[in-house]
């Protein structure tokens, strides 16, 4: 069912030194910070020739990577995200399978419909399922 793995989002508590990372000590693609109030994130966004890294700092006072960052001061990943082609199907199939779906459908980062996988139900991993 799952296609790429679309990105891995990583929570980071300086999002300037954490770009400046993969910029200068990494060499990669990198986008300037984005705030998504929306969402309660600012997001640096990497472009790999494979995949996306997406460094996540919280923004707001309800941002969801706050409590995150409160248990990994350091920063760590925060979850990964793969392609449907259906996200309906998708849900439904979870559900089904007995897998904690995390809220509704609804549209993610990228202006696409997502939805979200309970860590308990993924070996310890938030999953992130996105419509291609
Ligand atoms: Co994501």
């Amino acid at each position: 069912m799952i296609g790429k793995l679309n990105h891995v989002a990583i929570a980071v508590p300086d999002l300037d030194e954490a770009a400046a990372l993969y910029r200068q000590t990494l060499g990669a693609q990198v986008s300037d910070p984005k705030p998504q109030p929306e969402h309660g994130v600012k997001v640096v966004f990497i472009e790999l020739e494979n995949t996306k890294i997406e460094l996540l700092h919280p923004l707001g006072d309800k941002s969801p990577i706050a409590g995150f960052l409160e248990k990994n001061p350091t920063g760590g990943i925060h979850h990964v995200c793969y392609e449907v082609d259906d996200i309906h199907a998708a849900a439904a199939k979870m559900k089904l399978d007995g897998k904690k779906v995390l809220g509704d459908i609804k549209i993610g980062a990228h202006g696409k419909p997502v939805i979200f996988l309970h860590p308990k139900d993924f070996n310890g991993t938030l999953v992130e399922l996105e419509q291609a």
